[in-house]
């Protein structure tokens, strides 16, 4: 007890050290002294990652596998957070730590650290870059007060599939949104300087291809060519690399029959050779053991030796680098130099920290209390999480009357607040916004509102039709809010069907039999199955898992203070068979065309559209937004020269809202095939109604550039066409030409 209290002491009269910002010079003058006093089992160590349990003194598990030696060395912990934690783990470790080397403290902040955001998918439906780098701030901050400095974030793995359940940590199927995406996380989580205390280290990963597992299965295979990889794959990672990103951690697949975490050709090649990435990298957990279970080495020892030598720096949790990379030095089998490398980046990194000069930099027991899930901070979190709802129909229906009398709300996510989704770490479902709060708050107790959950999200839940019936009879509104439970997507939550869980289906068909005006506000973490539902509802918004002000940025865009803007960044398929299904496909030989009336043989089914439900760049508003024609200021342009592409969108509705203008381009020919369309700008734009405004974009070579067929980025000279629109399908064109 009074340990305790001696450390809260401790704590609240911590003084923070100034820490000079030191040059790169200076850093490596640093590292060299110390890499001088540094003995092998010390260098070794230093690539070593442990999940803080480690640290937990009833943990004998780990104290009896993990002896003295290694705990009091390591590099580095993954899990620990809050400043009483983190610092009784760094003031234990320095305590027995030869050298004084502190330990860097790692954590998985994806969407928020108290404050929960909405899961990424949903982030990237925002399209609204500034407001992504804002959100990664916030975390950054909330985080840093905590004692995290590095986060494993962004996630930036391209998705086409619906059935994996990590598309929810994605930004989605697009390669240009991807990037976008990726530089407004780093520049949030990092700011304009590691250096800064309120800043965080950032992660890209997983690295790489990890989006494409077969089937949708997590962990399985993943094959494409190189073409399709540096296509589509790798541009949201070089340019997390262009903005400065701290770190890389590998993925869990193999790539062109290599697991990632050995990959020559990702890292050797591609990340250190021809993106100059100089900073860390770490392995996904225990991905350099499981290659045993890949098949792609004998054992550990071979797997840790490969590993080095891709260059991949730090293993996170499973040991074989501390098991065999003193032997695999003492054996010739390995070059020290690569180690010392490896060591040199971890503690470079260390260094532009500030925990040399101060290991408790990140730690601050009063920020804590002032701001982690501050009211600041949740007033950003409703603004996030409105602006990532999809509307996806309204037949008039929507915003609903705040004069309204009775509202039945009905469903397993009508009072729910596990609404944060996976990957949120820190966030606490107590202090969510549940829908029915939210409304009840906008509404005020005057309003007569009839909670039924209608059935739980157990498979076997039974339905109270007559309880149900008599909420919906009662209502002149009613609201259903369905979808998957929180624990449904995220890591190892592949899914084979992708309709909404049972017995909601059949709930959904009894509230539509009352016969009153219906809305259906989904959860997901995922695009579902949706065509029977679409049919018959005549209202839906898609609210993914909106974090801790769920309900009420729910209510906020239900009510009409909030026109919905977002718009989706993965397609709904029509049916799972469909899947993979994105919008930027190539044509094929025999690309249907359902006006041709000629016979033949098409790429197309016999039984379903080709088309997806919902396509990419897909989301209405309370207004309208009526696009004219494109103006070029050239029809031709040489690889030096910019084509200037002009649109006039206005707002012709009743009211005011915001609209993504979209852009794409398709290269009609190439030598290497060309998608039928690719997203390569975009525009957030607010009008009143009634008003207008042009929009510009930019054409430049490297917006045409792709890998051709002699693996090289360039732009071939040749017809493009530009579209610009609503979404990916709902566009206007024109023609230009790329002259030599
Ligand atoms: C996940 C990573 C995560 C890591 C550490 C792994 O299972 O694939 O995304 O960063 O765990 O928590």
């Amino acid at each position: 007890m009074s340990e305790k209290n001696d450390l809260l002491k401790e704590l609240e009269n911590l003084k923070h050290a100034e820490v000079p910002q030191r040059s790169q010079e200076e850093i490596t003058e640093e590292i060299e002294k110390l890499l001088k006093k540094m003995t092998f089992d010390e260098k070794i160590c230093q690539l070593f990652q442990v999940y803080s349990s480690l640290f937990q003194e009833t943990d004998s598990k780990n104290e009896r596998v993990i002896k003295p030696k290694i705990k009091y060395n390591i590099g580095s912990i993954l899990g620990a957070a809050l400043s009483k934690g983190v610092y009784r783990i760094q003031k234990q470790f320095l305590e027995n730590n030869r050298l004084k080397i502190p330990l860097l403290f790692m954590l998985d902040v994806i969407h928020g650290f108290r404050t929960t955001f909405p899961i990424p998918l949903g982030l990237s439906c925002t399209w609204n870059m500034e407001l992504i780098e804002k959100l990664a701030r916030v975390s950054a901050k909330e985080a840093s007060v905590a004692g995290v400095c590095v986060t494993f974030s962004p996630m930036l793995d391209l998705v086409r599939d619906p059935r994996w359940g990590r598309v929810m940590e994605s930004p989605g199927e697009d390669p240009y949104l991807g990037v976008e995406f990726a530089k407004a996380m780093v520049r949030g989580y990092q700011g304009d300087s590691l250096h800064r205390r309120d800043t965080i280290g950032a992660c890209a990963k997983h690295y790489c291809a990890y989006g494409a597992a077969e089937g949708g299965r997590d962990y399985n295979t993943v094959d494409m060519s190189e073409r399709r990889l540096r296509n589509f794959y790798l541009p949201a990672f070089k340019g997390a690399v262009d903005q400065g990103v701290t770190m890389f951690m590998t993925s869990f697949n193999i790539y062109d029959g290599i697991p990632t975490t050995i990959n020559k050709f990702l890292f050797n090649k591609v990340l250190r050779d021809e993106w100059k990435f100089q900073g860390v990298v770490i392995s996904d957990w225990t991905a350099l053991k499981e290659c045993i279970d890949h098949g792609a080495v004998k054992d550990i020892r071979e797997a840790a030796k490969r590993a080095v030598e891709s260059t991949m720096d730090i293993e996170m949790v499973s040991s074989a680098y501390i098991k065999n990379l003193k032997d695999l030095l003492e054996k010739g089998e390995l070059n020290l130099s690569l180690i010392d490398d490896s060591v040199r980046r971890v503690l470079s990194l260390k260094y532009k920290l500030g925990l040399f000069d101060d290991p408790y930099r990140y730690i601050d027991i009063q920020g804590e209390k002032e701001i982690l899930l501050c009211d600041k901070h949740r007033k950003i979190a409703r603004e996030v999480a409105r602006e990532s709802f999809v509307l996806l129909k309204n037949e008039n229906i929507l915003p609903l009357d705040k004069n309204v009398k009775n509202i039945a709300l009905i469903g397993p996510h009508a009072n729910n607040k596990q609404i944060n989704g996976a990957w949120s770490i820190m966030g606490n479902a107590s202090d969510n916004i549940s829908l029915k709060m939210g409304i009840t708050k906008k509404l005020g107790e005057e309003v007569n509102i009839i909670y039924e959950s209608g059935c739980s999200f157990k498979k076997n839940s039974k339905i109270n039709v007559e309880k149900v019936k008599d909420a919906g009879e009662k209502a002149d509104v009613i609201i259903l809010a369905l979808g998957e439970p929180e624990e449904m997507s995220g890591e190892a939550k592949s899914r084979g069907f992708i309709t909404l869980p049972s017995p909601q289906e059949e709930l959904s068909q009894i509230v539509l039999s009352i016969g009153k005006p219906t809305v259906l506000v989904l959860f997901n973490g995922r695009p579902l199955e949706i065509k029977d539902l679409v049919d018959n509802i005549p209202a839906i918004l898609e609210v993914w898992f909106p974090g801790t002000e769920g309900g009420n940025a729910i209510a906020d865009v239900l009510f009409g203070d909030y026109n919905p803007s977002g718009k989706l960044t993965m397609s709904f398929p029509y049916t799972i068979g469909q899947i993979p299904v994105y919008y930027n496909y190539y044509n094929t030989g025999r690309p249907f065309n359902p006006d041709d009336k000629i016979e033949g043989n098409y790429s197309n089914y016999i039984d379903i559209p080709n088309d997806p439900l919902y396509p990419f760049g897909f989301g209405l508003s309370y207004t309208t937004f009526e696009y004219s024609e494109i103006e070029l200021n050239r029809t031709k342009m040489h690889s030096d020269e910019e084509l200037k592409i002009k649109i006039t969108v206005t707002n012709t509705g009743k009211f005011e809202g915001s609209e993504v203008v979209q852009m794409y381009i398709q290269d009609l020919y190439g030598s290497a095939v060309r998608p039928i369309k690719e997203l390569k700008g975009f525009k957030k734009i607010i009008l009143k109604p009634g008003e207008m405004q042009e929009v510009e974009f930019l054409i430049t070579y490297d917006k045409l550039a792709f890998w051709n067929s002699e693996m090289k980025f360039v732009a071939e000279p040749g017809a493009f066409k530009v579209y610009i629109g609503t979404n990916s399908e709902d566009v206007r064109e024109a023609n230009f030409e790329l002259i030599p």
